[in-house]
């Protein structure tokens, strides 16, 4: 499907609203792509030139602006996972990064509205950091295999078979799991964390794999759930290994959440933010990213010269997020996520924990 159907295809939606107050309904923005539009998103077209073309811009370029109009107005920032895709990451995103660098960011924020332009579980750390600020989740149903895989029932019974071992939970999980953890980690401060707590066992749910990277960087014994990244997961060490042959240098990048028969092909392990540092330190000639496909078409405009191969894993969740549902979820100031205040306070020592260790 093009950019032009994807966005004509989407229903501005109807989902709750929130009532009354300076939180109300604006008006929708007129939608056409004028003069005014084309200059002043032309800055934001320059960086996604090469993954949108010029014939598909004035589908997007009305959104951009008028999110960006419709931000300021309603003085509301918009946190971006760097999974988003690259019309919402450089086009109306003001914060990118890792779920560390968002939850950072969203503990640090003065605006009013936080859009979490990410999945459920990004939009709820928000919330927990943040009891009074309005968090705005354009699509509810982006969710996580992870976060699904694991309730707080199961932490309790977790709890009770290894009485005494500290549990640290992967940020990919709900406020409820949150709740029933000691501290909770991310993709690029897991070690650390599980080092901090100085048990020589500790549980590291929900990732199986996460885990099982970690536990190879560690003493610490590393006891873990059965979830696992259905975009992540579908990597094998024999397909890194045919990449190999079939583009010789190729440097090989790769997400924690992969298996570990991946990770061993790689030339470098790390989070999202981790990979993309990497990258712009070492300018590989060619790189393999081993994560979701948006990462790429993001980072080629930092990164040029970077010649990317890519196996094109999409995380359905992510892909949820798109221009028209911002924009819905700004003019009605609708899908605020919600947590229940007693969980979230008991969530917020996992999350608060986890960002005040010193690096
Ligand atoms: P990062 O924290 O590395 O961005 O990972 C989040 C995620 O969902 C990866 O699949
Ligand atoms: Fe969850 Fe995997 Fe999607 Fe990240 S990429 S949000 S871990 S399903």
């Amino acid at each position: 499907m093009s950019a032009t159907q994807r966005i004509r295809q989407e229903d501005s939606g109807t989902g709750p609203r929130l009532r009354g107050g300076p939180s109300a309904s604006a008006a929708m923005p007129e939608l056409s792509y004028t003069e005014d539009v084309a200059r002043e998103t032309a800055e934001a077209y320059e960086k996604v030139r090469h993954v949108i073309p010029a014939i598909e811009w004035p589908a997007y370029a009305p959104y951009v602006k008028a999110i960006n109009d419709l931000k300021r107005q309603r003085n509301a920032v918009i946190l971006a996972h760097n999974y988003m895709t690259p019309e919402i990451f450089h086009g109306v995103a003001d914060i990118v990064g890792d779920s560390l660098q968002l939850a950072k960011e969203a503990a640090r924020s003065e605006a009013d509205v936080i859009v979490q332009c990410g999945v459920h579980f990004m939009a709820e750390t928000s919330k927990i950091l943040n009891p009074d600020k309005t968090i705005l989740m354009p699509d509810m149903d982006a969710g996580c295999s992870l976060a699904q895989s694991i309730t707080g029932a199961d932490v309790r019974a977790l709890r009770e078979k290894h009485p005494g071992v500290p549990i640290v939970t992967y940020v990919n999980t709900s406020a409820e799991v949150k709740a029933e953890c000691d501290i909770c980690c991310t993709s690029s401060n897991a070690v650390e964390v599980v080092e901090s707590l100085g048990a020589p066992r500790v549980l590291l749910i929900p990732d199986q794999y996460l885990a099982a990277n970690v536990a190879q960087r560690t003493d610490v014994e590393i006891l873990t759930w059965e979830g696992a990244c259905i975009v992540h997961q579908r990597f094998t060490g024999a397909e890194m290994r045919e990449y190999r042959e079939a583009v010789p240098g190729v440097k090989i990048v790769a997400h924690p959440e992969c298996p570990t028969d991946v990770t061993a092909e790689a030339d470098y392990t790390g989070s999202t933010a981790g990979m993309i540092t990497w990258l712009k330190q070492n300018r590989p000639e060619k790189a393999l990213l081993v994560t979701e496909c948006s990462m790429a078409d993001n980072i080629a405009a930092e990164a040029p010269g970077v010649d990317f191969v890519r196996p094109c894993n999409l995380c359905p969740y992510m892909k949820m997020i798109t221009l028209p549902k911002i924009l819905a979820s700004l003019v009605h100031m609708r899908d605020e996520v919600i947590v229940d205040p007693a969980i979230a306070a008991r969530a917020r020592i996992a999350v608060e924990r986890m960002i005040n260790l010193k690096s």
